[in-house]
């Protein structure tokens, strides 16, 4: 056994002590450390719902019905990928559920997300608001821009979707 080998079990057994995701967390009024300014006066910086994130995808094309071929391909990369730390519920692991992902964020936030995700957990709010609860920072997972584009399949079938 190396450290490397127990690291994972290590972020598991975290995720006992903290909690992240839909997990009830102690009042924001109590938390001012953790509150930020945003730098633009205007606001402009708060991430909303309507954020599309930071990255290269500004405009993501959703076809309907769902590719089931797309989410199957996603599928295989969830379970070697990002099962370990995301379930298919609204229960958070060592990050959020997926459940209602499709609803919470854009699609371009979510695939910005997926392939940029170190800028964006260092500039985009509502991913460093996340980063906070799950005090666990996700590693960038490699994926290809087909791959991210699978994986938003794969969860916008998740949340029902079609
Ligand atoms: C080592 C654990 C880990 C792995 C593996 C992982 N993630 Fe994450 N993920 C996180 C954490 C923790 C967060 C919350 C943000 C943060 O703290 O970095 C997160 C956040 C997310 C979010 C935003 C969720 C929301 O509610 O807005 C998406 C989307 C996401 N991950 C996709 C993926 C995909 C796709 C994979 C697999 C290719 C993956 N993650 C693999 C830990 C992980």
């Amino acid at each position: 056994m190396t450290l490397k080998h127990l690291l994972p079990a290590a972020i598991i057994a975290c995720v006992f002590f903290y909690s992240c995701g839909s997990n009830p967390q102690p009042p924001a009024e109590n938390q001012n450390s953790t509150l930020k300014e945003p730098g633009d006066k205007s606001g402009a910086a708060v991430a909303t719902d309507d954020s599309k994130g930071k990255g290269k995808f500004t405009d993501v094309t959703l076809t309907h019905p769902l590719d089931q071929k797309m989410v199957t391909s996603a599928k295989a990369i969830y379970d070697v990928k990002c099962g370990a730390c995301h379930k298919l519920t609204d229960e958070k692991l060592v990050g959020p559920g997926w459940k209602g992902v499709t609803d919470r964020r854009k699609p371009e936030w979510i695939m910005n997300f997926v392939v940029n995700t170190d800028e964006m957990i260092d500039k985009d709010p509502a991913a460093q608001a996340l980063l906070e609860k799950c005090m666990v920072r996700m590693p960038n997972q490699h994926l290809s821009d087909e791959d991210a584009r699978n994986m938003l399949e794969f969860m916008r079938n998740n949340d029902g979707k079609n």
